[in-house]
């Protein structure tokens, strides 16, 4: 199955890329995970919206030919990164990728509340879109307190509970990739 991912933050040593990374490499057999290029968007202008840059363009095209997508996001000021929302934004409109595209919202933070308040909002803005979500209840990928479950040398994570958590997650995801 083919996945994009798509993280929330663009620094170098984002604990949301570092598990993107972390499921990329887990899920190999099964999943064909590329984690899409956010930096190179430019700001959404409705202007450009029917003629984009390349960037959109193939930005675009990966969601349109993946069989889900995974967002994964940092918590900024108890919403979703500017950055993200701007990807999203672009995906909205004109070829409107993601219209009933299955979608798994997930999250990392150093904090305890696990990007909770983020995800809420992302989800709101998935209805919008008119995403086919995971079903939250019982679903939620909120891992917090990452300092503790992240591998300081790899980037990795490495903590037992929270990976056979997320294994059992993302057979779920997939059982919804297969009703569409
Ligand atoms: C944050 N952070 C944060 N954390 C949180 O739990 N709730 C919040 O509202 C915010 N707000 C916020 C705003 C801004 C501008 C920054 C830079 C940070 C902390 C944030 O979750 C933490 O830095 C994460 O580690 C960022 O994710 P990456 O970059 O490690 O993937």
């Amino acid at each position: 199955m083919k996945i994009v991912a798509i993280v929330g933050s663009i620094r170098k040593d984002s604990l949301n890329m570092y598990f993107a990374k972390t499921m990329q490499e887990r899920y190999q057999d099964k999943l064909d995970i590329e984690i899409a290029d956010i930096r190179s968007l430019p700001h959404y202008d409705q202007d450009e919206e029917n003629n984009p840059p390349q960037s959109v363009k193939d930005f675009k095209q990966s969601i349109a030919d993946a069989d889900g997508v995974i967002i994964i996001t940092p918590e900024y000021n108890w919403s979703i990164p500017g950055v993200l929302k701007n990807a999203l934004d672009w995906a909205s409109r004109v070829e409107k990728v993601f219209i009933g595209k299955p979608v798994f919202p997930m999250g990392v933070t150093m904090g305890t509340l696990g990007t909770i308040r983020a995800q809420l909002h992302l989800r709101e803005i998935l209805t919008g879109l008119q995403a086919k979500q995971m079903p939250a209840a019982g679903n939620e990928i909120l891992i917090g307190f990452a300092n503790q479950k992240f591998d300081a040398q790899t980037g990795r994570l490495v903590d037992e509970q929270t990976l056979s958590f997320l294994d059992s997650k993302i057979e779920v995801f997939i059982d919804l990739i297969k009703t569409v």
